[in-house]
């Protein structure tokens, strides 16, 4: 039942207005005591010609009190509304618990394709940070979709070719050694990369030598390709470690390298369709018209570019997938790049690309340490990253819990929380400043936190001593009661907000909510040692609070606990 719309069209019937009118102008108070819905009056004053408080009177002597409102107040210029709690905590609680953990699940995307094009590290270059970012906000993405009724396909575009590749087939020619690749890994093959910048800034003739070896990948050189395939390889193995520690798999890795021999039919249909013009030598698509700088799809010696391969990538998913929409998560240092080609797109008479193409920019994170550059070799490697947040918490388990069960598997899931939770709890646009303390602490608005929330309800619940699953939640009535299923209630919308904003944060928000409605509550109120009538709602309560905070962790990518 939504109860908005049925307030909304009890107004719309007492004083004579547009039910959908009314419907916008409903406000949600801060504070159950000031009522659960109120319509403000201010703006009928002028057509009805009275004072506001007086056509909130008189709305209200023409309203008949229906069964699911306990009373209508008149407050100044509004008209407060506050529903009848009995029957809300039934219907609310009845339907979180029959759909256990598929609560706020929908049907609304009816099996409609999205594409999300995330995480898409530079292969041969440690992923960083800035990776991480496009992988849990990608990820938690792709979830969401799913979870409303879309077919989410994930596409690691990795970045498995390039001019990179020319630098360190280069630098190794000279001062690589088998051996240290193999024990050392992605992290050898960094020093190499290290090695070339500073020795090709003092000879230019380095430059040089890399960009023929990567003329040579282009044309097909055998050893300069087994090279590169053994980078490749080295570099894979070492995401895949990260992608599982973050339990992420892939629909598609087709990386940048899929689509070498892509391009030119591409190209040649941009030429037939006259949008591309001779510029120095290169060939553009002028975008003047459209307040941009040119697109580049050729380079004077008729290399291809960033932009070309993304065309031609979108072509190849359009035929492929079919996509409703096709999303792309990276930094927003990226943005004029996605504006540039997207609009490119649509100029080659592709109507889709005006909505179906969407770019996801996020902001950055800041490091106490200042900016970070692969070149320099200053990088925040993944691995040593999550290492260390699952080795703060597991001090943390040590000191408070040093008995658990499974310290090392939680540790894990809830190290690696945290960072997830971090990274997706703000507009995503915004820049992060980065602080362990913030991250980790299990009193703060943190992974931690939810999480401790959640293995909270399970061990109430594994206390348990009576079969509550056929609770009366109709004396669920009190404050504390009512807030937290109103915030429960709450999660389905919350869920479709956050996909009509390709914005993960109004989940983990909400959860956080949940999970502080659920402390309050908690500490307000005994649970075990109620009555028998109130203890069975108070159990059932708590399990459809651990099924709500179980799926809202589960659509940010982020592992639940049962204990703590
Ligand atoms: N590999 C690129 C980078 O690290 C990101 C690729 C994003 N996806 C795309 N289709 N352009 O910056």
């Amino acid at each position: 039942m939504d109860y908005k719309l049925e307030v909304a069209k009890l107004i719309a019937k007492a004083a004579n207005l547009d039910e959908r009118e009314i419907l916008q102008a409903i406000e949600i108070p801060p504070e159950s005591a000031m009522g659960d819905f109120a319509f403000p009056c201010f703006r009928l004053a002028k057509a009805m010609k009275q004072a506001p408080p007086a056509i909130a009177e008189n709305i209200r002597g023409q309203i008949e009190l229906p069964e699911f409102l306990d009373r209508v107040v008149v407050t100044g210029a509004y008209l407060n509304f506050f529903v009848d709690r009995a029957q809300y905590a039934k219907n609310a609680i009845g339907e979180i618990a029959s759909k256990a953990g598929r609560f706020g699940s929908a049907d609304i995307g009816k099996g409609g394709c999205v594409v999300i094009d995330y995480s898409a590290p530079n292969v041969a270059k440690p992923f960083h940070i800035g990776h991480l970012r496009s992988t849990v906000i990608g990820h938690a993405l792709y979830n969401i979709f799913n979870f409303l009724g879309y077919r989410s396909f994930s596409i690691n575009y990795l970045g498995d070719w390039g001019t990179q590749f020319g630098k360190i087939i280069t630098a190794y020619e000279h001062w690589g050694n088998d051996e240290e690749i193999k024990a050392g890994g992605i992290s050898a093959l960094l020093k190499l990369y290290v090695k070339f910048h500073d020795e090709a800034e003092k000879d230019p003739a380095f430059d040089e030598e890399a960009r023929s070896w990567f003329v040579k990948m282009e044309q097909g050189d055998k050893y300069a390709l087994k090279l590169w395939k053994w980078f490749f390889d080295v570099s894979m193995e070492e995401y895949q470690k990260i992608y599982s520690r973050l339990d992420i798999t892939f629909d598609s890795y087709d990386g940048e390298s899929f689509y070498n021999d892509k391009m030119m039919p591409v190209v040649e249909e941009m030429k037939e369709k006259n949008i591309l013009v001779k510029d120095d030598g290169a060939m553009i698509v002028d975008l003047e018209e459209y307040k941009m700088p040119p697109c580049l799809i050729l380079r004077r010696d008729g290399g291809t570019l960033y932009p070309t391969r993304d065309i031609a990538s979108v072509m190849y998913r359009k035929k492929e997938y079919d996509f409703v929409k096709a999303l792309y998560v990276t930094g927003n240092e990226q943005n004029l790049h996605f504006a540039q080609w997207f609009k490119v797109v649509e100029l080659m008479g592709y109507e889709w690309a005006k909505d179906q193409l969407v770019h996801i920019p996020f902001g950055l994170i800041n490091f106490a340490q200042g900016k970070l550059s692969t070149r320099k070799g200053n990088v925040i490697l993944m691995e040593k990253f999550l290492d260390d947040a699952v080795s703060k918490i597991r001090e943390v388990i040590e000191q408070k819990n040093p008995g658990l069960a499974n310290k090392e598997q939680v540790a894990e899931q809830v190290g690696i929380g945290a960072v997830i939770f971090n990274d997706l709890y703000n507009n995503r646009i915004k820049d992060i400043e980065f602080s362990w303390e913030r991250m980790l602490n299990f009193e703060g608005e943190t992974g931690p936190y939810v999480q401790y929330t959640h293995a909270r309800c399970n061990s109430v619940i594994n206390k348990a001593d009576v079969n509550y699953s056929d609770a009366d939640v109709s004396i669920l009535t009190g404050d504390d009661e009512f807030e937290l299923i109103k915030t429960l209630n709450a999660f389905p919308d919350k869920i479709i907000d956050a996909a009509n904003k390709y914005e993960p944060f109004v989940v983990s928000r909400h959860i956080m909510h949940v999970a502080q409605m659920y402390n309050k509550f908690y500490h307000n109120n005994n649970i075990l040692r109620a009555n028998e009538d109130v203890k069975k709602a108070r159990l059932l309560l708590t399990k459809c609070t651990k099924d709500v905070i179980a799926a809202g962790l589960g659509l940010l990518g982020i592992k639940a606990p049962e204990e703590m």
